[in-house]
């Protein structure tokens, strides 16, 4: 049985795989088929932050491949009154057949998981969203910019920060990452990504110019200043990251037809300006709308490998 708390648990062949898996459960839906490889199968979605796209298409995802999903959030369970995670995994992983956890400390997934009888998923930690780097390279794949990319990732060196250097590693491609002093990204996590890097051959370059990072990128990324749990933070970011905001001047030293992706919410005018956001450049919906077909296919995945 396996767990998707990281993309550093999977090959590439294994990510190429699911993404081919989540292309034609994209298309069969597009052309009204919907196959049940997941009937009468339960998704036990836990939530301990706040989410919009990653509920909606986790639950209409486990739906459109025949199964239910049930939403938790740490309000109502006894998990969010503080019964142990390893007893709430034992008992959940009785009842349900997959499990998608939100949660803050990466280590509170990897209890879950150690307990869990059944496949758990990242549907994000305070160190990864591996669920969204799937569907951003689905994005990628479906705007013709999979092949050797240079992606420029401009902002905080934070979950999505570090799944971007986990998809570089994995699948080997260039990868510059621009955060200003004290926001970079965690040394541990570099120095594992640098590992599978000696592997794939990716090139990770990091630096605190977001001009160096972008100039001539094929894909550029960002994402907010302050993650759920730093809202204290924010004022203290909007000026560390005062220079790090993605808007047109900064765009145009991007490739002329490079897309900007960015796995929402977004805060305009901080990270990213409206110009840019509401762009031709901007392929944000789309890779939004791929959650759903991108973890369909890690559902699927999950459960024939299982
Ligand atoms: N991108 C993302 O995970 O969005 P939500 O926080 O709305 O789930
Ligand atoms: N870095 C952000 C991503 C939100 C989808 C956060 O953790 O809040």
């Amino acid at each position: 049985m396996r767990h998707f708390l990281t993309l550093a648990d999977f090959s590439k062949e294994e990510i190429l795989e699911i993404l081919i898996l989540a292309k034609t459960l994209k298309n069969e839906v597009k052309s009204g088929i919907y196959s049940n490889p997941l009937a009468h199968k339960t998704l036990g979605m836990i939530f301990e932050k706040n989410s919009t796209r990653t509920r909606v298409s986790f639950e209409t995802g486990i739906y459109q491949l025949g199964g239910n999903g049930i939403f938790l959030s740490s309000n109502d369970t006894q998990l969010g009154r503080g019964e142990p995670i390893k007893d709430t995994a034992r008992v959940l992983s009785s009842m349900v057949d997959l499990v998608m956890m939100r949660t803050h400390e990466h280590s509170r997934l990897e209890e879950f998981s150690a307990y869990s009888n059944v496949p758990v998923i990242n549907g994000l930690s305070d160190d990864f969203h591996p669920m969204q780097l799937l569907a951003d390279f689905m994005t990628m794949q479906e705007c013709g910019k999979d092949k050797n990319p240079i992606v420029a990732y401009i902002g905080d060196g934070n979950n999505m920060a570090h799944s971007w250097l986990m998809l570089a590693a994995k699948l080997g491609f260039t990868l510059r990452i621009a955060s200003p002093k004290n926001y970079e990204v965690s040394q541990k996590i570099l120095q594992k990504a640098e590992s599978f890097a000696k592997i794939s051959g990716a090139k990770i370059l990091l630096s605190e110019n977001p001009q160096e990072a972008i100039l001539g990128a094929d894909v550029v990324t960002t994402d907010t200043w302050a993650s759920m749990g730093q809202e204290e933070q924010k004022e203290t970011r909007k000026k560390a990251f005062q220079d790090y905001c993605v808007d047109s001047k900064l765009m145009k030293l991007a490739k002329q037809d490079a897309i900007f992706l960015h796995c929402l919410p977004a805060y305009r005018g901080q990270e990213v300006s409206e110009e840019v956001l509401e762009s031709a450049q901007s392929k944000i919906f789309q890779e939004a709308e791929n959650r759903l077909h991108a973890q369909k296919g890690v559902m699927v995945w999950l459960h024939q490998n299982r």
